[in-house]
């Protein structure tokens, strides 16, 4: 099983870039850059990595994220990145990134999305991974905040295919940022939030209803309510359902109480993501590898959730049934 997970192509939907800065390169960087962290060898690093919510993990993901100065941070960290994608058959991959982390410290969106995109078209060119970047905005901050981000982000648009919605959600609710999202749809941005992650289902209902997503990012708290998971069944509303980061961050008790394969089974589109690998213990392969694990995921399940996986994804329509054959033939 876990070769048919190594041979499977896969596409990952949901990945903060950002969460991908691993133990070792965070402590390079510090002492490149010389931005004092508060863990005194990488060992710390890893000892710090134990989170009780999304809060407790967040407040450490953004002090992590501080040792990203320079351009050549922000390619370097994208192309460790790519690197495990080419190791894991993970042939497209749609990245967050969250701009007002880094802008709020001086850093401007252009040295951002220039490292990120230069490490994108090389994994093109070389790798033969495509890649897409959605542009994710911090709900605990302000509208005009995220106004800002979206007005930084226009010089850029042909870099971006999207926009997105993370951090802190309970207390943040879509409709906060109602008139953000309709002026993103407006400069032609897809659009995705996170939802139903530690929110109810109410956040999920709010980012349909009120955001148009094309996709929920979680969204594993939609089984409280009968009628929104036919809603997401009858839409084909994708999930992108992050197993590990779940478990980490205590939004699920045991991966064996995971709903991703009930939902699976209620006809979803749901779809394996590692979310922050860096800091949840695995990338793409390891969250399936839980799965199995777990849940007794069955050879042909695991296929459907590649296939999903490419269906759920902005691809090209011819793009994704290569994908599809190519799975098929495994
Ligand atoms: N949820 C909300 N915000 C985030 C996450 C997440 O899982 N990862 C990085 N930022
Ligand atoms: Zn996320």
């Amino acid at each position: 099983m876990n070769d048919l997970i190594a041979k499977l192509p896969k596409a990952e939907l949901h990945l903060h870039i950002e969460g991908t800065l691993e133990p070792e390169l965070l402590f390079t960087l510090a002492q490149k850059n010389n931005v004092v962290i508060p863990y005194p060898s990488v060992e710390a690093v890893k000892k710090a990595y134990r989170f009780t919510s999304l809060q407790s993990f967040l407040d450490i993901y953004y002090a992590g994220a501080a040792v990203l100065i320079g351009e050549s941070d922000f390619f370097e960290l994208t192309w460790a990145y790519l690197l495990k994608c080419q190791e894991q058959n993970v042939l497209h991959v749609e990245i967050f990134f969250d701009p007002q982390t880094h802008t709020a410290r001086g850093i401007a969106f252009e040295t951002v999305i220039r490292g990120i995109t230069r490490a994108l078209e090389r994994a093109e060119a070389e790798l033969g991974i495509s890649a897409y970047l959605i542009m994710c905005f911090l709900r605990h901050l302000s509208e005009e905040s995220a106004f800002e981000t979206l007005q930084a982000s226009l010089p850029f648009k042909e870099k971006i295919i999207g926009v997105g919605l993370d951090s802190s959600e309970v207390g943040h609710p879509p409709s906060k940022f109602k008139r953000l999202f309709e002026a993103c749809a407006k400069e032609g941005y897809v659009v995705v939030a996170h939802a139903g992650e530690e929110g109810d289902s109410s956040y999920i209902w709010e980012a349909i209803r009120l955001l148009h997503v094309s996709r929920i990012d979680h969204g594993i708290r939609c089984d409280e309510d009968d009628s929104l998971v036919a809603y997401l069944r009858a839409h084909r509303i994708p999930l992108t359902v992050c197993p590990l980061s779940n478990v980490k961050l205590r939004a699920v008790n045991d991966m064996k109480n995971h709903n991703i394969l009930k939902l699976l089974h209620q006809g979803l589109l749901v779809t394996v993501n590692s979310d922050d690998p860096a800091y949840f213990g695995g990338y793409v392969n390891e969250n399936y590898e839980a799965l199995i694990q777990n849940l007794h995921v069955s050879p042909e399940e695991l296929k459907i959730l590649a296939k999903n996986s490419f269906e759920a994804s902005f691809l090209p329509q011819e793009r994704k049934e290569y994908f599809y054959r190519y799975i098929d033939a495994l």
